[in-house]
C-alpha cells in the first residue's frame, strides 16, 4: 500500500510501497487512515533532523497527527466498531520494568527516554493508507467533527499543560479569572488560546507572523486578543496584558520565551511545549530571572505529548469550540493535499496555519 517514508541515512524523502498490516492480537482494530496533520515535527524530520525508523526498517514512515475510520476489529474490541472515526495516540511505553510511568499507560511521562513514537521515533506512523493499532490507543471521535477532527492531536498538547497547570495551582488560593499570554499564533497556539478561553482566561496571543490579519481574525473571534510583535515590544505587551498569570509558549524560539519569562506575574506558571533548533547561546540577565522566580513563587513548566485521557478533553474542547466559534476552528486548516503532492506542504515552506494530507477521501 502507499505510504510517505523518510530514509534518512540515503536523506531521502518520498512515497514508498509500504506492506499492508494485518490484525496479530484479539484487541487491534484496523483503521483507514483520512487525514495527517504536518507540524513542525514532520518538517524536521523530512529534513533529516530528527527521525528515527522502527528496527529492521531503513526508512520510516512519517505522520502523527491523524484522523481514520475503523474498518475491521479483533474478536476483544470493545472501545470501537466498524466505521468509528478515530483518533490515534503518539506514544507507545518503553520496555523497561522499572519505568513506572510507562507500565502505568503513562508513557508521556516516560523515565528511560526508550519510549517510542509513531511517525517520529522507531514506529511507523500515519501518513499510509492503512494502520492497525490497539483498541487502548485509540478515542472515538463524533461524526460531527469529521472536517475538524484531524486538529485534535495538536489540541492535546494544550489539554496536558492545562491540566498540569491545574495541579501546580492547587498549590495556592487562585482566583476564578486568570490572564494568560500565548506565544505563537501557529497550530498549537492557536488551539491553546482556544483551549485557554474554553477554561475560562482571558487571553492574549503575542505573534510575530506573516499574515497579521487572518491571525488577528481568529483570534478576536475567539474573545481574546491579539499583539503583533512587530509594533509590540515585550514591554509594551506585557504592560497591555500583565499581570500574566500563565505564559503558554508555542514558538520554539528562546529568546521570545526568556525576554517573556521576565514578565511573568505573581505565582505565575509559565509552559514551554516548542522543541527550538539549535542556534548557539544567547545573552539572557539570569539573575534577574533566578531572584523573580523565587520572590514570585513562580513555576517553569515543560510539557510534551499526552496521555488518552487529554485526548478525550481535547475532543469535548474541539465540540465546546466548533458550536461557539466554528469559523475560526475551520480557518485553522489552511489547505489540504492529496497524498500524491504530500511532499509539498512537507518540504517547501506553503505558509497557512494547519496543512493536512489527505489520504482517503
Ligand atoms: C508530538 C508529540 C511528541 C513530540 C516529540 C510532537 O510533535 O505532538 O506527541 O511527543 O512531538 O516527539
Ligand atoms: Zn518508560
Amino acid at each position: 500500500m502507499l505510504a510517505v517514508a523518510v530514509f534518512p541515512a540515503k536523506r531521502e524523502v518520498h512515497a514508498i510501497d509500504h506492506p499492508e498490516p494485518a490484525i496479530v492480537s484479539p484487541t487491534q482494530a484496523k483503521m483507514r487512515v483520512l487525514e495527517v496533520g504536518i507540524c513542525g515535527t514532520d518538517r524536521e524530520i523530512v529534513s533529516f533532523q530528527y527521525g528515527i525508523p522502527p528496527e529492521g526498517f531503513e526508512y520510516l514512515v512519517i505522520g502523527h497527527e491523524s484522523l481514520s475510520e475503523v474498518v475491521e476489529v479483533g474478536p476483544q474490541v470493545s472501545k470501537v466498531k466498524l466505521g468509528d472515526l478515530v483518533i490515534m495516540t503518539v506514544r507507545r511505553p518503553c520496555g523497561h520494568a522499572s519505568c513506572l510511568a510507562c507500565r502505568e499507560g503513562r508513557q508521556d511521562y516516560c523515565y528511560t527516554g526508550d519510549y517510542t513514537e509513531r511517525g517520529i521515533k522507531q514506529q511507523h506512523g500515519y501518513m499510509t493508507e492503512l494502520v492497525v493499532e490497539e483498541e487502548r490507543y485509540l478515542s472515538v471521535v463524533p461524526r460531527q467533527l469529521r472536517d475538524v477532527a484531524v486538529l485534535v492531536e495538536p489540541l492535546t498538547i494544550a489539554e496536558k499543560s492545562l491540566e498540569q497547570l491545574s495541579c501546580v495551582q492547587q498549590r495556592l488560593p487562585w482566583g476564578a479569572t486568570h490572564r494568560a499570554v500565548v506565544l505563537g499564533a501557529g497550530p498549537v497556539g492557536l488551539l491553546g488560546a482556544m483551549a485557554l478561553r474554553i477554561a475560562g482566561f482571558e487571553v492574549f496571543v503575542y505573534s510575530r507572523s506573516h499574515s497579521h490579519s487572518d491571525k488577528n481574525e481568529i483570534v478576536s473571534s475567539i474573545g481574546a486578543q491579539y499583539i503583533a510583535a512587530e509594533t509590540n515590544s515585550v514591554d509594551e505587551m506585557a504592560k497591555i496584558a500583565g499581570p500574566i498569570d500563565v505564559v503558554y509558549e508555542a514558538v520554539g524560539a528562546s529568546s521570545v520565551a526568556f525576554d517573556v519569562i521576565q514578565h511573568l506575574g505573581p505565582n505565575g506558571v509559565f509552559i514551554f511545549t516548542g522543541v527550538p533548533g539549535r542556534k548557539g547561546p544567547i545573552e539572557v540577565d539570569t539573575d534577574y530571572i533566578m531572584k523573580d522566580v523565587v520572590l514570585n513563587n513562580q513555576v517553569i513548566l515543560g510539557s510534551v505529548n499526552a496521555p488518552p485521557h487529554c485526548f478525550a478533553s481535547a475532543i469535548r474542547d474541539l465540540g465546546v469550540a466548533m458550536e461557539r466559534w466554528p469559523a475560526a476552528v475551520r480557518a485553522l486548516i489552511t489547505a489540504r493535499y492529496p497524498i500524491s503532492q504530500a511532499l509539498q506542504p512537507l518540504t517547501s515552506d506553503v505558509g497557512g496555519i494547519k496543512n493536512v494530507v489527505t489520504v482517503a477521501p
